[in-house]
């Protein structure tokens, strides 16, 4: 769903999505380390959906087919040609990787949590107001991006602590949004609780730009759910990505009962 939500805002249409998917597929693979005799193999299949994405923006910018959308707004606004055919590639690539593995995780841990915590999933049901609180306590307690590093451009107090200019710092939002002092009880998945201010999205000028689309989305498929489905039952072994910034799942068998 996240995937041919992009596609379809970047201006990709319906009959393309599949091929798109596919190269998305392959592209976030790439960011996937794990060491192992594929990973050539591996590494050979990002490269490959990265050349095949680009050469159908390229066939797709240069024949006019793709002016519905985003990427076709950029480019007719670029007359000047401020905004190179390889800028726009590598634009499609970050909306994808950003807005894509990040929104599936969501989606995929949010499962897993209604499925251990079929309370919490009855309440959903009798009170589908507390959907959008649902969603920023998942955000909150799955925090889909782990972490991400900066580095500081000037010295920087905290407490008793200086961190040198220059240095590289992780900022874990995950162990933030677990943090007793902001969240009591953070380990409780709770869609009661009050998760504003969490960082599940980052913070300051580099706040994510997806995160209303994002929300949107946690908030159409969990309302489905509550409609639809009465249990959400894990079926078999899951799996957790080996990712250290994106947490989510690589395999989650569950049954949905109406
Ligand atoms: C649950 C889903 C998502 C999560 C948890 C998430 C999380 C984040 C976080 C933590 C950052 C900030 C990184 C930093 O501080 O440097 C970020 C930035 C960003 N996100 Fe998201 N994101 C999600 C969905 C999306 C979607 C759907 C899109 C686009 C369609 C998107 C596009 C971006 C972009 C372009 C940035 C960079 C913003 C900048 O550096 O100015 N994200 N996201």
């Amino acid at each position: 769903m996240p995937v041919r939500i992009i596609a379809h805002i970047l201006g990709v249409p319906p009959e393309d999505q599949d091929d798109f998917r596919r190269w998305s597929d392959g592209i976030i693979e790439g960011f996937q380390l794990e060491l192992g005799r594929d990973l050539p193999a591996r590494f050979a299949r990002t490269v490959t959906a990265l050349l095949r994405l680009n050469g159908y923006l390229q066939r797709q910018i240069r024949s006019g087919r793709l002016m519905d959308g985003v990427l076709g707004d950029l480019h007719g606004t670029n007359e000047e040609g401020g905004i190179t055919g390889e800028e726009l590639f590598w634009f499609a690539v970050l909306l994808l990787v950003a807005g894509n593995e990040t929104t599936t995780n969501l989606l995929s841990t949010m499962l897993l949590t209604l499925s251990r915590d079929p309370e919490q999933y009855e309440l959903l049901r009798e009170r589908p107001e507390l959907v959008p609180s649902a969603i920023e306590e998942q955000l909150r307690y799955s925090s889909p991006i782990q972490g991400f590093y900066r580095t500081a451009v000037a010295d920087h107090q905290i407490g008793p602590a200086t961190i040198p200019a220059g240095s590289r710092v992780l900022l874990l939002f995950g162990a933030a949004n677990r943090d007793p002092r902001q969240f009591p009880d953070p380990d409780a998945f709770d869609v009661q609780r009050d998760a504003a201010g969490h960082l599940a999205f980052g913070s300051g000028i580099h706040l994510c730009l997806g995160a209303h689309l994002a929300r949107a989305e946690g908030q159409a498929v969990l309302r489905e759910l509550i409609d639809r489905v009465s249990r959400v039952e894990v079926t078999g072994p899951y799996a957790w990505n080996t990712n250290s910034a994106l947490r989510g799942l690589s395999r989650l068998p569950v049954t949905l009962t109406s």
